[in-house]
């Protein structure tokens, strides 16, 4: 099995664990609803959990990713776009690679300095390890939102560009990423 990326194309890994993020990210964002419509303690806890659980295995896949993203090559894009449109959109790419790192900490940090753990399922957790700090959640609470409209931004923008590329282009951009094997 190929293990690494290569100019020509994408490995199995890439592609499963683009995936894995991509389902990681939508079942917390939807966590995220439920939570807030919990109609008990006990319940809204148990969603909490859950969801620091899939943040925990997002983090841990996304440390993997983005290491293999920015020390293997980028597989040649398909078709010919202009060359800025590829710089531009492989950019955002390692920027969201890089993101899914970095907006977990955060959100631990933010936890630990507000003199809470992470827990998860099981009654497990993951210790807070920093000081009880007031101004230090308030600095990290501001670079969360930050990033994460950031990331949202970019997000929405590689979406669109892998619309366009599979709608209006009708290249095999997309089809390559859901694992199909493109000649180049
Ligand atoms: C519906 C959601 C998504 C779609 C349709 C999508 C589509 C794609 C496509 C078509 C490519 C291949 C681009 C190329 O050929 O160069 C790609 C690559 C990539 N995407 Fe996405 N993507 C989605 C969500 C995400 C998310 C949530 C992330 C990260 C948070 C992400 C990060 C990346 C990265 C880093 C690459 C480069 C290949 C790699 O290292 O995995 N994508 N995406």
């Amino acid at each position: 099995m190929q293990l690494r990326d290569n100019g020509l194309r994408f490995s199995p890994i890439t592609v499963v664990l683009h995936w894995v993020v991509a389902l990681s990210l939508l079942a917390i964002l939807s966590l995220q609803v439920m939570i807030g419509q919990a109609s008990s303690e006990a319940g809204r806890m148990s969603l909490v959990h859950l969801q620091n659980l899939m943040g925990l295995i997002l983090f841990l896949v996304s440390i993997y990713r983005f290491w293999a993203r920015i020390t293997a090559y980028h597989p040649l894009p398909v078709g010919t776009p202009n060359p800025i449109e590829v710089i531009i959109s492989r950019s955002v790419a390692v920027a969201l690679a890089l993101a899914m790192v970095l907006l977990p900490v955060a959100v631990w940090a933010s936890r630990a300095a507000a003199g809470e753990g992470v827990g998860l399922p099981g009654g497990f957790s993951i210790p807070a390890l920093l000081p009880t700090n007031a101004a230090l959640k308030q600095v990290v609470d501001v670079l969360f939102d930050i990033g994460a409209s950031a990331f949202l931004a970019g997000l929405a923008l590689h979406v669109f560009g892998a619309l366009k590329n599979h709608f209006l282009l009708k290249n095999n951009t997309l089809k390559r990423m859901l694992g199909k094997h493109v000649e180049l």
